[in-house]
Parts: C-alpha cells; sequence; structure tokens
C-alpha cells in the first residue's frame, strides 16, 4: 500500500478507510499515542498503537526521531486536539532512533543548541514551519515575476567585477597557495590562475543583470550572493540569497512602487498558503516575548504586522528629511545612538534606520535621494549634484530590507564616477556599453531573501531563516 502524507490525511474526508503513514515519532506517550509528523504539515498525526497485541521488543523500538510505517483504520478521534487518527493494525519500524543518543528533545531547545543541531533541527515545530515558508515565498517570488512577464536571468556566481565597489568579497582561485607565481614586480600572477584573471564569489548579479534588461526589458534574479564582512550580526551573512529586478524605461517611482507590490504580494501569497504555519510561529513569538521587558515586546502580533503591511502604504522619505528627524530626536540629543547624527551626509546606521521605522513613523519606510558618497559608484545623480537616486526600504525589527536606485545611465557621468573611485574603466568595459549602445533610464533593486523570511516568520536571528547558515567562523555542515 502507498503511503498518504499526514497533510492529506489531516484533510481527508472520508474515514474508516484502511491507510498506511510514514513519518517522524516526535512523542510516545502511555505505550499508546505515538504522535508522527512528515513534514507536509505542522500538525502531527495521533496513532493510536494496539499494545496488549504488539510486541513489547517493538514498542521499545517506538522512540522519538524513530522513522515509522503505520498501517491502519483512519477514524475519528475521541480525544481533543485532532480531528482524526490512526488505529493502528500493523507497525514498522524503518529506522531506529536511540533516546538517549538523539539530541532533538521533545522538549524546548535554545535557538543556539539547534544551530548547532542544523541538520536536525528542521525536525521540530519551529524550522519545519520556518522552512516552509521560505519554500512558499520563493515560489511567489517566481510566481510575482513571472506574472508580470519578467524574464529570469541566471546571473554567474564567479565573476571579476565588484558589483557594489565595497570590496567585500571572497577570492576564487585554483593557484597554490603555498607557492604563488609571482610576476617579475613580484606581486601575484594571477594570468596563471584557473581564469587569467582575479576572480572572486559574486557579491551582486545587479551588474549583469542590467545588461540583460537592456535587451528583455524587465528580468529578475534569484540566487546565491556572497559577501566577507566581517558582521557578526543577527542580520548579517555571507551567503545569502538575493532577488534582483531590473526594469529598463523605469525611474526610481517606478522602482519604488514595483518593490512595494511585489513585496506585499509574496507576503499575501505566504498568508494565504501557510495560514497554520504562521499561526504556530506567531506563538512562537508570544511565548518567545513574553522574557522580555514589556517595552520590548512588539505591539502587534505576527500576523497583525504582516496585515498592517499589506494594507498601509510605505512612507516614502527623502534621507535629507530623514536625518532632520533624526538630527531632533530624543535619542540623538540625549547622546543614546552610538553613532550621533549632526550632520547632513551622515552614513545611516541600523540604530537609525529601526527609530526611524519603529518609533517615529511605526511603518515600512522608503528613503530615498541619498548623499552620493555613501552610495554606490552606479546610481544616477540627482542635479543637486550632491545626492543620487538611490532607494533603501526600512522593515520594523529588521532595518534594510531592500536597496535599489535608478541607474546613471549618461555614459560620461557614469565614467567620471568610476575615475574619481578609482574603478578601472577596461575592467567594466562591458558594463559601459550598455551606457554606450542604445543607453535609457533604467532601475532596479536588490531584496534580501533571508531579511524577508525574517519579517514573515517573526525570528530574530537570520541564521535561523536559512538552512545552513554561512557567517564568519562558521561552515559547518
Ligand atoms: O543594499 P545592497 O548591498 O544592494 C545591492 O547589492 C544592489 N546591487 C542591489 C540592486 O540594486 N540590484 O544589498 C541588497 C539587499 C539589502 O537591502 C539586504 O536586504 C540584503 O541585500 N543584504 C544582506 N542580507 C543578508 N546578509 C548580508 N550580508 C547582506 N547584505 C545585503
Ligand atoms: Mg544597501
Amino acid at each position: 500500500m502507498r503511503h498518504t502524507k499526514v497533510k492529506d490525511l489531516l484533510n481527508s474526508s472520508v474515514t474508516l478507510q484502511e491507510v498506511n503513514a510514514k513519518g517522524w515519532v516526535r512523542t510516545f506517550r502511555n505505550n499508546q499515542f505515538i504522535a508522527l509528523n512528515d513534514g507536509s504539515t505542522i500538525n502531527n498525526i495521533q496513532c493510536v498503537v494496539d499494545f496488549e497485541n504488539t510486541p513489547e521488543e517493538t514498542l521499545k523500538r517506538i522512540t522519538t526521531g524513530a522513522a515509522v510505517s503505520v498501517t491502519g483504520t483512519l477514524t475519528e478521534s475521541q480525544g481533543a486536539g485532532q480531528k482524526y487518527e490512526i488505529k493502528v493494525s500493523h507497525l514498522e519500524i524503518l529506522g531506529d532512533s536511540d533516546p538517549e543518543k538523539f539530541p532533538m528533545q521533545p522538549k524546548k531547545h535554545s535557538l543556539e543548541f539547534l544551530r548547532e543541531n542544523a541538520h536536525l533541527r528542521v525536525r521540530t515545530n519551529t524550522f519545519g514551519a520556518i522552512m516552509r515558508v521560505r519554500s512558499v515565498l520563493s515560489f511567489a517570488v517566481h510566481n510575482y515575476f513571472q506574472q508580470k512577464g519578467f524574464v529570469y536571468v541566471n546571473t554567474p556566481i564567479i565573476t571579476g567585477a565588484d558589483a557594489e565597489g565595497a570590496g567585500e568579497m571572497f577570492q576564487v582561485t585554483s593557484l597554490p597557495l603555498d607557492n604563488l607565481p609571482k610576476t617579475e614586480e613580484g606581486n601575484i600572477d594571477y594570468k596563471k590562475d584557473f581564469f587569467g584573471k582575479h576572480t572572486n564569489l559574486t557579491v551582486s548579479g545587479q551588474l549583469e543583470g542590467e545588461t540583460f534588461a537592456m535587451a528583455l526589458g524587465q528580468i529578475y534574479t534569484f540566487g546565491p550572493t556572497f559577501r566577507a564582512e566581517n558582521s557578526n550580526t543577527s542580520r548579517h551573512l555571507a551567503e545569502f540569497w538575493m532577488i534582483e529586478p531590473e526594469v529598463a524605461f523605469n525611474d526610481l517611482d517606478a522602482n519604488m512602487d514595483l518593490a512595494e507590490d511585489f513585496i506585499q504580494y509574496v507576503i499575501k501569497y505566504a498568508m494565504d498558503k501557510c495560514p497554520e504555519d504562521l499561526k504556530f510561529l506567531e506563538s512562537r513569538l508570544l511565548e518567545e516575548e513574553k522574557s522580555k521587558p514589556q517595552a520590548e515586546r512588539s505591539e502587534m502580533s505576527l500576523l497583525e504586522k504582516l496585515n498592517f503591511v499589506l494594507e498601509n502604504n510605505f512612507k516614502r522619505v527623502s534621507y535629507t528629511e530623514a536625518i532632520d528627524i533624526l538630527r531632533d530626536s530624543t535619542p540623538n540629543k540625549k547622546k543614546k545612538f552610538q553613532y550621533i547624527i549632526d550632520e547632513w551626509g551622515a552614513d545611516l546606521q541600523s540604530e537609525h534606520e529601526r527609530y526611524l521605522v519603529e518609533k517615529h513613523f511605526k511603518c515600512p519606510v522608503i528613503l530615498f535621494d541619498y548623499p552620493a558618497k555613501i552610495k554606490a559608484f552606479y546610481m544616477r545623480l540627482n542635479e543637486d549634484g550632491k545626492t543620487v537616486r538611490a532607494m533603501d526600504i526600512l522593515f520594523p525589527g529588521i532595518g534594510e530590507i531592500v536597496g535599489g536606485s535608478q541607474r546613471e545611465e549618461r555614459f560620461d557621468v557614469l565614467v567620471e564616477k568610476m575615475k574619481t573611485l578609482g574603478i578601472h574603466e577596461e575592467e567594466l568595459w562591458w558594463y559601459l556599453d550598455t551606457r554606450r549602445f542604445g543607453s535609457a533610464v533604467h532601475s532596479g533593486f536588490g531584496l534580501g531573501f533571508e531579511r524577508l523570511v525574517l519579517f514573515v516568520t517573526g525570528m530574530t536571528n537570520i541564521r535561523d531563516v536559512i538552512p545552513f547558515p554561512r557567517t564568519p567562523m562558521n561552515a559547518e555542515f
């Protein structure tokens, strides 16, 4: 007999039929009740074992973590908490799990402990729910763009370009590190390296994405990106997934409209498809926040927060306005910020972003027209000569979730900018070709996928929303 998924059994409309289920034992109570989970849903199915007619030897092997196959009759449950249960007529242990050694005990484990067991943590309710929501969100991303006729582009993972000009890259080489070939001047001879040049893992697919937008009109990427920033925070990963749409003929306003509509769509999609997982994550968050002082607890529950984002427009504020607000804010005057804001031109830290979103506006905020000095080389210079058409979207509890801009489409202005920043024209000759041949206004943005998953699941550490996190000093699994 083929096995049926637990999710389908629990949604079944016919009972008293013979069924088979396979999964992992979550708990086994009173030598009789197995809570069986197969990952298809957050819910377990209760399997009632006929312990009088089951050999003692078998009963002993029904332990937390064991894989079992149960055959029996699907019946309406008498007990509270579940609609159906399986009255087991035949039980087979597929894979034992030594209860003395299995790390995922049926009790509350700390998130730190679970991170050290990332290969097993997905067997818990919390991580099962997070990973199902993550999967649905990634499908929603494709759905959104495909429905709108965007072309999905796979930009390279190994590249010679530093798209952000920030230099936080992992080098890719096949040169022997203990015996590096040298040039006559004594430098490392990258001509002898695998690609005949210096290469790194991509920090962003944007530059390649732009070349495709300037042919296909509307494109998006969705792939892994890498940053060797040594920031050990709850918002940064060394390997994360980024979604980067790029649209020809869009200006910054159209870019903001697209980002807002896109984010609202994927959140709504997850709420429609994952009601049970989100309900579970909501109660988990509530429980977690009980241990915090009142002032640090969220005013809204998880689902209220998600609904709030769907129902309210993101507040659009210029960088200059934001600086005025921050300069006059209580934490700035009382020197509560780690970085005091006193001048126009200051780079915003996450404490400032969160103040604007969580304390001042109390809604998602899009900041635009940043000082050119603190943004990447490719952003379009405004007529004032000192700000660029950049936009960042800031989310409560997260800070920056999106970074984007209208691109500098004027060849001369772009080349001039690259010169002042010391970016060599020869390295980006192909990028500059988009400005040489049929250049036009275009815009795009990058959304950090894990930051979106953080927001939707109500988790607080980015290491908990990616299967196997890569962070400084950690590449286990
Ligand atoms: O703001 P960033 O650096 O922008 C870019 O890379 C542009 N090329 C995007 C574009 O215009 N096409 O990164 C974009 C987003 C951030 O807003 C953040 O959500 C996420 O990527 N991000 C990270 N997420 C996790 N860990 C990190 N280390 C991240 N760095 C950026
Ligand atoms: Mg950014």
